[in-house]
């Protein structure tokens, strides 16, 4: 699949992840970007994309990933700028760690993971990319309806692809029992939908990227990236955004590709 001339959404778009594959796609002679996030920075994105670029083709949406009219309302809009979007990479994420269960120091009490941030992290890792995957598939499924067009054929040119952002701790991580459940569940979205919305000529798949150098993973501290996560990488370094950017376009553009895709700089987590 050609990514020249593709319009895509990209969510958590002002993020580490979200704005390497912005800038990316953008190389790469994509025609509409929808850069998505509740952070206002999005806009300046947009604006690096639209100069690199020379043409207004990145647009900027500040709102929660979870707000359903909200995730509607950009798919409308670009629908309205562009005809379509028919590339999915819903990346906005958060951590929330802690472990499963623990014993509180000062008090000396056993506290277990606080359910509401389990939820949490559910709807905003789990439950939203796979909306916003939907989002787009409901869209190209709807215009070829228009069009008549019933199962798409292997003669006919693929429609979309969906990449969703897994992760190593998708395999387990100490402190991150509802991250990693949220990033191991992309998983069985992802292979259902690459059984159902091929149907519309869609592809899905999901990459898992190891530690990568981003607001996220240097709001852990400079000490536990030292001492926990450099030793147990294989490169010795954090992955780069641009990295994981290049691989992210490789799944999109070679059709073959399916399942998922380990960018992990040679992880290996300790027993
Ligand atoms: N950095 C890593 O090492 C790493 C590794 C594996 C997977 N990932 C995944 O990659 C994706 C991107 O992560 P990143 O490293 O670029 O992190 P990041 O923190 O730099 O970016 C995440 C972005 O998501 C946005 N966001 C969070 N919640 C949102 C919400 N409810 N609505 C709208 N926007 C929201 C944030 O504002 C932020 O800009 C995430 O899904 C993350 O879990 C990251």
């Amino acid at each position: 699949m050609d990514i020249k001339g593709t319009v895509a959404v990209i969510t958590g778009a002002a993020g580490g992840i979200g704005r390497a594959l912005a800038l990316e796609l953008a190389k790469r002679k994509a025609a509409g970007l929808a850069l998505v996030d509740h952070s206002d920075t999005v806009h300046q994105v947009a604006k690096a994309v639209n100069e690199l670029v020379g043409s207004a083709i990145a647009h900027g949406y500040t709102g929660d990933v979870t707000d359903e009219g909200f995730r509607k309302s950009v798919f409308e809009d670009m629908a309205s700028k562009h005809n379509r979007v028919n590339i999915c990479v819903p990346a906005a994420g958060i951590t929330r760690d802690s472990l499963a269960v623990k014993i509180d120091k000062a008090t000396n009490q056993v506290v277990i993971y606080p359910i509401e941030t389990f939820r949490q992290v559910m709807e905003i890792n789990l439950v939203a990319p796979v909306y916003w995957a939907l989002e787009m598939v409901a869209g190209i499924a709807r215009m070829r309806a228009e069009k008549g067009l019933k199962r798409w054929e292997p003669t006919e040119p693929l429609e979309g692809a969906v990449i969703f952002i897994g992760s190593v701790s998708s395999l387990g991580n100490r402190g991150q029992v509802a991250y990693a459940a949220t990033k191991a569940g992309l998983e069985g979205a992802a292979a259902t939908l690459m059984m159902e919305a091929v149907y519309h000529g869609i592809r899905c798949a999901v990459i898992h990227p190891g530690y990568t150098d981003t607001p996220m993973v240097r709001a852990m501290g400079e000490k536990l990236i030292a001492e926990q996560i450099i030793p147990r990488t294989q490169l010795r370094r954090l992955i780069q955004p641009e990295e994981i950017a290049d691989a992210i376009c490789f799944m999109i553009s070679n059709a073959a590709v399916s399942g998922s895709l380990w960018a992990d700089a040679g992880w290996h987590p300790s027993a």
